[in-house]
């Protein structure tokens, strides 16, 4: 008889809880998938003494998740304690050296410390994945590592923040204010204990820089994303951008130019029509762009107790089956250094102005438009009431640069009544 491959969880939070009631709904299952019992050794938490609706007496308990982690009877250690750093590295890290497969859902620790932490892994030859740490339910990280594996990828874009996409289509839909419907998310707890995590774009571009460095082959490399949160999205913005035929979404991008690799976490337009358009509510959406697929786009849960039990459960089947991967799809010592783009590469942008209403202001802006190198689309004045009149533009694409020298020349001419939003309109 094979033998079992024995579990030790730290973390029994939402989604701890959710793959110990898999291991115990779907013992059979799990079996004949993987040829070996799936058995949980033990478990370690905060706090003892809760009730987590789950049976955890057949487990042993530990206080302290390193103990855990390097127990005898433990062969994967499942890392569901979150924090780029302190307990949850330090347990990941005596996992490895004690010889354990670690699987984690923890993306802060994996776009931080993912290099050092895939090269001691790869050093032991133990397993390190992470499939739950990418947009929850959606098997992205597998989809890159294996399914696209003979592609070279040109691109990598997603909705991965399920608590952004909720507060831009609530506002959206409901004609709410972004405090208003903070304040909603808040309530219903849809937002991290640190909430600019989620509004400041901070969770998503972990999780781009995790996918990021999969797609093309480089050393993880949080910091050189460029990141904007969607706290100064007004509903002005979120109206004018439909009146012309966008959303506004939090979008990550990370592809290739011939100016490096460009990798930015910031609210963009998209095409209402375009299926990253019509993403609703708390769903994540993945996009992958690979020269021999072309385009492939995974949809799903991108949190929550099932979905993202659901992908944990996909790597502790993986290690049951015997099946190894390099952490991030190739060797960790063959990774490269990332190149990021020193500029990104042209887009078309979305302006939002509010101009002092007054014979011959339009046509100063659109002069220092002209004169930087800036053409425009699509120009739409709205009725008003009071003396300032809300201006919006679409322009050709430019280069940013070219379009931040037109904003600085604008606040000169004396004729906007506040500084101009400028949001950059995504090819999807
Ligand atoms: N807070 C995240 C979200 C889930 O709203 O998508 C965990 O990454």
């Amino acid at each position: 008889m094979s033998t079992p491959l024995r579990l030790g969880i730290a973390g029994l939070g939402t989604v701890g809880v959710g793959v110990v009631r898999i291991v115990q709904r779907h013992a059979a299952l799990l079996e004949t998938r993987t040829g070996r019992r799936v058995t949980i050794s033990a478990v370690s938490a905060r706090t003892r003494d809760k009730d987590r609706g789950v049976r955890l007496g057949d487990y042993a308990w530990e206080d302290d998740p390193v103990a855990l982690a390097v127990r005898d009877d433990v062969d994967v250690f499942v890392e569901l304690m979150g924090g780029s750093d302190g307990p949850a590295k330090a347990a990941t890290e005596a996992a490895i050296r004690a010889g354990k497969h670690v699987v984690t859902a923890n993306k802060a620790m994996l776009a931080i410390h993912g290099q050092e932490l895939a090269e001691a892994a790869e050093n032991k030859g133990v397993s390190l994945r992470f499939e739950a740490a990418v947009a929850g339910g959606i098997p992205v990280i597998k989809a890159l590592t294996e399914g696209l594996a003979g592609n070279e990828i040109s691109r990598v874009m997603g909705v991965m923040n399920g608590t952004c996409n909720y507060i831009l289509t609530r506002m959206q839909d409901a004609g709410l204010d972004y405090q208003t419907v903070f304040a909603e998310a808040d309530a219903l707890g849809y937002l991290e204990a640190d909430p600019t995590l989620d509004v400041g774009g901070i969770d998503a571009g972990h999780k781009l820089a995790i996918l990021a460095a999969i797609a093309f082959g480089t050393r993880v490399d949080f910091s050189g994303l460029h990141i904007e949160g969607i706290e100064r999205i007004t509903i002005e913005d979120i109206e004018q951008a439909a009146d012309m035929g966008y959303r506004i979404k939090l979008l990550g991008v990370a592809q290739k130019t011939g100016r490096g690799l460009e990798a930015r976490m910031t609210p963009c337009l998209v095409p209402d029509t375009s299926p990253l358009g019509q993403l609703k509510g708390g769903t994540n959406m993945v996009v992958l762009e690979g020269d021999s697929v072309d385009q492939i786009v995974l949809r799903g849960p991108g949190a929550g107790e099932g979905p993202t039990a659901s992908a944990v459960m996909a790597d502790v089947l993986d290690i049951a089956r015997g099946n190894t991967v390099s952490v991030f799809g190739i060797p960790a010592d063959q990774l490269a250094a990332p190149e990021p783009a020193a500029a990104s590469a042209p887009a078309a942008f979305y302006v939002r102005m509010s101009l002092i209403d007054k014979p011959g202001v339009l046509a100063k802006i659109a002069t220092v438009l002209g004169d930087a190198g800036v053409s425009i689309d699509r120009m739409r004045q709205y009725g008003h009431t009071d003396p300032h009149a809300p201006v919006l533009i679409v322009t050709h694409k430019t280069a940013r640069d070219a379009l931040d020298r037109a904003i600085e020349a604008m606040e000169g001419t004396g004729v906007l009544a506040s500084h101009p939003v400028a949001i950059r309109i995504e090819d999807v």
